[in-house]
């Protein structure tokens, strides 16, 4: 009987712990990316500066820039697979596949190499001074910067081959095709969870 009473206010503490944790979920806002690796202890600047605000006048001027470079190598990956899948359909021969495509990888990884040194060697040590914190997250995201320039040193070897390919080499093509889709697909996933970690840093800082 003692036991039973003893146990009564536990179980009932326990009760307002899960209430409060269910209504708390109410409240939280998960990353955007459905297989986003961002632990909930990461997200408090998240949760202070959703992304419905992003674009608010307030914060804005401080969250755009990094936004647009996003959006550009977002839309040069985008234009890629569509090229590479014009061919793969047979909408492009191969003279038109190669005049379309070479250039703009060369270009894509030259500039995404770039974007990330920046992040690697400037922000991201920046962001974890400024929030220790969030060391881990940033660590998921170096990771993802060294399968995505492992994925972008293939993509750029294969484009080589391709430059000097002029007679037609459907197996060169589709190995290239696949590469694409993985960067695509890992790109999708880093820039989003990059963005739902950095954004609510760069609008919620005084400068
Ligand atoms: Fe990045
Ligand atoms: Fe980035």
């Amino acid at each position: 009987m003692n036991n039973k009473n003893e146990s009564e206010p536990m179980t009932t503490a326990t009760n307002d712990t899960s209430q409060q944790e269910r209504d708390d979920d109410l409240f939280s806002i998960t990353p955007r990316h459905p297989d986003s690796r961002l632990e909930a202890d990461w997200l408090f600047l998240y949760n202070k500066l959703p992304p419905d605000q992003w674009f608010d006048a307030d914060y804005a001027y401080k969250t755009s820039g990094w936004l647009k470079v996003h959006t550009n190598i977002r839309k040069r990956q985008r234009i890629l697979m569509q090229i590479s899948d014009a061919y793969q359909n047979g909408e492009f021969d191969w003279s038109e596949y190669r005049s379309q495509i070479l250039k703009r990888i060369n270009m894509h990884t030259l500039k995404l190499h770039q974007h990330h040194g920046v992040e690697d060697e400037g922000f991201f040590p920046e962001f974890v001074s400024l929030y220790p914190q969030l060391q881990a997250g940033f660590e998921v995201l170096g990771h993802d910067h060294e399968y995505l320039n492992a994925l972008l040193d293939k993509l750029q070897i294969q484009n080589d081959a391709l430059a000097k390919s002029e007679g037609e080499d459907k197996a060169l093509a589709k190995e290239l095709h696949d590469t694409l889709f993985k960067v695509t697909d890992l790109l999708q996933q880093h820039l989003t969870d990059e963005e739902d970690l950095v954004i609510p840093i760069l609008g919620l800082r005084q400068s």
